[in-house]
């Protein structure tokens, strides 16, 4: 009997001893899904689902700077009052793209040295090796535009592809005959006086050829009665064109043209804004009509312009398509006094010529 009583007593101890150790004993639940993003701060107790028996006493906010498995470790007091380690692994990965600054508009003379990595910048949150290439096809010895890719690619996959535009004007090719006077690629006498430059008796001013800082002529009186005469004959037909634009000094495009790069940036200034000693408004033959943006593209005004200004010695000086000659983009507004021969000549049945093709000459900074 007294046997029997002891067995009881022991399993009945037993069994208290298990259950009490089932209560106290410490039981961690992770979540399933372990994965974080490098660099990113979350808590070391992120992915724990729950706790039995037990407290995080060490919660922190971690991060890690490389991918792969890792390991947290936790410190834990279970419910006898112990400090123990509990270790977890998690998955760090990169989900996030390569990050690209760059130059979207490059411009290089055809045939000469190309390096368009030069200003590509690529970050990216790791520190992975990048793989960066440059997607399209262009030739340095064809001038044009090229419409190509900057592609970086990092060892997780994330790719970053953006367009970019490679001008490759042509070369300048002049012969020098001495200081002052050069000849042409297409054989047009140049001379220089006075620090401006003139190409078979025209003035020119682009980015190659620059002005003097002081030169301050104000609109040409000559230019200003032929404008007349051509609005007045537009007025005959209903049209309404007038002068928003006229003489601009080195000054006052220096204001204008550091306004737009701080608005666009120097990159994009440059394909709509000359820089001061370079603008055709210095020379005090040129002038903007009407609106000076692309809603004055489709009126009857810029039709007609567009037409008959040869008639009046005028032309359209930045055509549409033709930035790679001028430097320019399209400007229906944008008119230039020649004389009415060379802009006969340059008209073109319509497809106008630019001065730079037509004298063979660059426009490029
Ligand atoms: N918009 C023309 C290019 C100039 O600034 O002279
Ligand atoms: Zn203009």
């Amino acid at each position: 009997m007294k046997k029997k009583v002891l067995i009881v007593l022991t399993v009945i101890t037993i069994i208290i001893i298990e259950i009490y150790a089932k209560c106290i004993k410490l039981n961690v639940t992770l979540k399933t899904n372990r994965v974080v993003e490098i660099n990113r701060k979350f808590y070391n107790t992120k992915f724990i689902k729950k706790i039995n028996n037990g407290k995080v006493v060490d919660k922190k906010i971690i991060s890690f700077k490389s991918l792969g498995k890792k390991t947290i470790t936790i410190k834990v007091k279970n419910k006898i009052g112990n400090i123990v380690k509990y270790k977890y692994d998690i998955k760090v990965k990169d989900s996030q793209k390569p990050q690209i600054t760059y130059n979207d508009n490059i411009t290089y003379e055809e045939g000469s040295e190309i390096d368009l990595l030069k200003d590509l910048n690529v970050q990216d949150n790791s520190k992975e090796k990048i793989d960066v290439k440059i997607e399209g096809k262009y030739d340095i010895n064809t001038p044009g535009i090229y419409k190509l890719y900057y592609v970086a690619q990092d060892s997780s996959s994330n790719k970053e592809k953006k367009e970019f535009t490679l001008t490759i004007t042509k070369k300048e090719n002049l012969k020098r005959l001495n200081n002052n006077s050069f000849t042409t690629s297409k054989g047009f006498k140049g001379i220089i006086k006075d620090g401006i430059t003139y190409i078979d008796g025209i003035l020119i001013a682009n980015k190659t050829y620059s002005l003097p800082s002081d030169y301050n002529p104000g609109l040409d009186p000559n230019v200003l009665e032929k404008a007349n005469q051509m609005f007045e004959t537009a007025k005959n037909q209903g049209l309404n064109i007038s002068i928003t634009s006229g003489f601009r000094s080195y000054n006052t495009q220096e204001t204008l043209y550091n306004n737009y790069v701080s608005r666009d940036g120097k990159q994009a200034a440059d394909t709509y804004s000359a820089r001061p000693g370079h603008s055709e408004h210095q020379t005090g033959l040129a002038f903007d009509v009407n609106q000076i943006n692309s809603s004055f593209d489709n009126t009857n005004e810029a039709i007609w312009l567009k037409n008959n200004c040869y008639k009046f010695g005028f032309i359209l000086r930045y055509p549409q398509d033709k930035s790679n000659e001028t430097g320019y983009n399209y400007e229906s507004w944008h008119y230039r006094y020649v004389g009415e021969n060379l802009a006969s000549k340059l008209y073109n049945n319509g497809d106008w010529i630019t001065l730079e093709s037509y004298f063979g000459i660059t426009s490029a900074y």
